[in-house]
């Protein structure tokens, strides 16, 4: 097909050409000296996008080996951990970590909502023997286009007074929605590279309290490849304890000079614009959002339900693989319970109001295209915000 792929899925987002070029640079070697000023540049620089002043690792891996590391290196066989099934990242992280041996409370959820912070400080106000060990929490569920309230939910475990580790997943939020590591005292944020840091998959982050590094000492989940002692230990003068993924490094630094020079509070600004332009094209379609609560809409991706009508559960596959083959753009498939019944569309990363505009069209004439009940204008309700709203910050 001629002109440009819309890789509008809710990440791998698109790669700017700007990380694209930093990352064609020569392989060098990881041992010598001009690494080093690499690894010092982003492992200080991917601080102020996680909002610490504290320790940042960079695994080459994706985000599941980040969720795997801050697990392994904080808790023990049989420790109690709170985990809330919003979705299903939520409920893959919980298989996850019963699978090493944790004992997990997964507190039912209906994949609509996101973490309610009254409900975690009655849940620690209950736990008198402290039994829990780690709160875990999945900031921006990808799933459903739901945010949870970390900040809020920091301060429900404040109010209970209980000393359980906060965990989060902030793999679809971070360099996208607003979030601060530090201010929130959060234990472990757990990263990624292919989404808000607008690189290819490949970089697994971890950001780290002096209270996780502190558990990691006593912690003993059997840990090797994740283990965070000897990545601070040789990350202190610019090294690895293995090979790490060199080329994504230089799109890393990139990306973070990009961040920089735009400014985060008008990043998230940027994403909250594009959310809300993308919720009006949607309310005008006459589609249903999958998040319910308005405190909760997520600005880097928004899921919506197929119309009841539409025929079988597959349809929301049979729309996006019309939009695919007529108009060359991928949208986010429907995951775990949601297959077929929901279809996501990512507008996070690289992105403007064009690309936005682009994007909706698209799904605009897919839903004509495919014969799914709607009313045309979606894309009008949302150029119209866009054009007569300012980006404010
Ligand atoms: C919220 C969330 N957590 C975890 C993951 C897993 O990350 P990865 O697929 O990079 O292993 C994803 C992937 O999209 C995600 O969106």
């Amino acid at each position: 097909m001629s002109g440009r792929h819309f890789l509008q899925i809710p990440g791998p987002t698109n790669v700017p050409d700007r990380v694209l070029r930093a990352i064609a640079q020569p392989t060098i070697d990881h041992r010598g000296a001009a690494f080093a000023d690499l690894a010092r540049d982003v492992l200080d620089g991917v601080r102020e996008i996680f909002k610490t002043s504290g320790a940042v690792v960079i695994y080459p891996s994706s985000g599941t080996g980040a969720w795997e590391a801050s697990l392994v290196n904080t808790l023990s066989p049989a420790d109690r951990i709170l985990m809330f099934e919003t979705g299903h990242f939520a409920t893959l992280w919980r298989n996850m970590a019963e699978r090493l041996g944790l004992e997990v409370e997964f507190v039912p959820g209906d994949w609509r909502h996101g973490v309610d912070p009254d409900f975690v400080e009655s849940k620690l106000r209950d736990d008198r023997s402290r039994a829990i060990k780690a709160v875990a929490v999945v900031h921006n569920e990808t799933s459903t286009g739901v945010a949870s309230r970390i900040g809020e939910i920091r301060r429900a475990m404040d109010r209970a007074d209980h000393p359980a580790l906060l965990l989060v997943d902030t793999i679809s939020s971070l360099g996208s929605i607003d979030y601060r590591h530090d201010e929130w005292r959060v234990d472990v944020t757990i990263g990624c590279s292919q989404k808000g840091l607008m690189l290819p998959p490949g970089l697994g982050l971890n950001a780290i309290s002096a209270k996780a590094r502190a558990a990691s000492a006593s912690a003993r989940l059997p840990r090797a490849y994740w283990d965070w002692a000897p990545m601070l230990a040789d990350n202190t003068t610019g090294f690895f304890p293995y090979t790490p993924a060199t080329n994504l490094l230089y799109g890393l630094r990139e990306a973070i000079a990009m961040l920089r020079e735009e400014g985060l509070d008008r990043v998230f600004a940027r994403h909250c614009r594009h959310g809300e332009a993308t919720r009006r094209a949607v309310r005008a379609w006459g589609l249903e959002l999958v998040c319910q609560n308005p405190d909760e809409y997520s600005s880097s991706l928004t899921a919506v339900m197929m119309p009841d009508g539409a025929g079988t559960n597959e349809d929301a596959d049979a729309l996006r693989r019309i939009i695919l083959d007529r108009f060359d753009m991928s949208l986010g498939s429907g995951l775990g319970k949601l297959k077929g019944k929901v279809f996501r569309i990512g507008h996070l990363g690289d992105f403007n109001d064009l690309m936005l505009a682009g994007t909706l069209s698209g799904v605009e004439m897919g839903l004509a295209a495919a014969h799914v009940p709607f009313t045309p204008g979606g894309v009008l309700a949302a150029l119209d915000y866009l054009s007569n709203s300012e980006l404010r910050t």
